[in-house]
């Protein structure tokens, strides 16, 4: 989903950075994305690692001049287990990617978009940050912490500059037909269509 909403943003003319903790799969869809004559930018990055985060949008911002949308969608799925079964390793490993993740990806892309004055994020949640299921406590836990941060996006009371326009994509099974894949937006959609030269993390 991340690739192919990147490949969505370099075909409306944004220049984009791919980042993820896949090398392989990282250069891969660079170079297919280059071959096609996009411009993009590839940072090998750890979401539950704050510091990888921060280094990803400096490179964003040093490489394109401004980060106008970021859409945050790195997630694992859990391990099946009983949660009265669960490791707190594996418990944190879940909430350390997908929750805490996000965390710190809208934390440094909010700080550049309050420098511009302007942006737009969208975080990737599940029908699972609504919902709950058995043996998946860790990925619903941090499902539906997406959408709690997501609605507190307009963080910067008193308001000092234009909130982003923050939104939250709750998809179902991405493979299949049969499921809507409804999204809650905190904040009302962005107003524009991504525009050449917008740059896209
Ligand atoms: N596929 C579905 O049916 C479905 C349903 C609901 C929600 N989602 C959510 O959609 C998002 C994308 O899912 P997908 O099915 O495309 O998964 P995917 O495994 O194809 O893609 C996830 C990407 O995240 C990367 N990643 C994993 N850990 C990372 C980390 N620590 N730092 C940086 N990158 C990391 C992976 O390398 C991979 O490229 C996830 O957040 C997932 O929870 C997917």
């Amino acid at each position: 989903m991340g690739l192919a909403t990147a490949r969505a943003f370099t075909e409306s003319g944004a220049a984009v950075t791919l980042a993820d903790v896949d090398d392989d799969a990282l250069n891969a869809a660079t170079d297919r994305l280059r071959e096609a004559g996009h411009q993009v930018l590839a940072v090998h990055c750890d979401v539950s690692d704050e510091d990888q985060v921060a280094a990803a949008v400096r490179a964003t911002v040093e490489e394109f001049g401004r980060l106008d949308f970021a859409y945050n969608n790195a997630g694992i799925q859990s391990p099946t287990v009983d949660a009265a079964d669960e490791p707190a390793e594996a418990f944190d490993r879940v909430i350390g990617i997908n929750l805490r993740g996000v965390w710190a990806c809208m934390k440094h892309e909010l700080a550049q978009m309050r420098t511009q004055g302007s942006g737009a994020i969208v975080n990737c949640s599940s029908l699972g940050g609504l919902v709950g299921l058995p043996g998946r406590a860790a990925y619903h836990a941090a499902k539906h912490g997406v959408i709690g941060l997501t609605r507190s996006a307009d963080w910067a009371p008193p308001r000092k500059w234009p909130p982003p326009c923050c939104g939250c994509a709750a998809p179902a099974r991405a493979s299949s037909s049969a499921w809507p894949c409804p999204s809650t937006a905190a904040t009302p959609p962005a107003d524009r269509p991504p525009r050449q030269g917008d740059a896209h993390v």
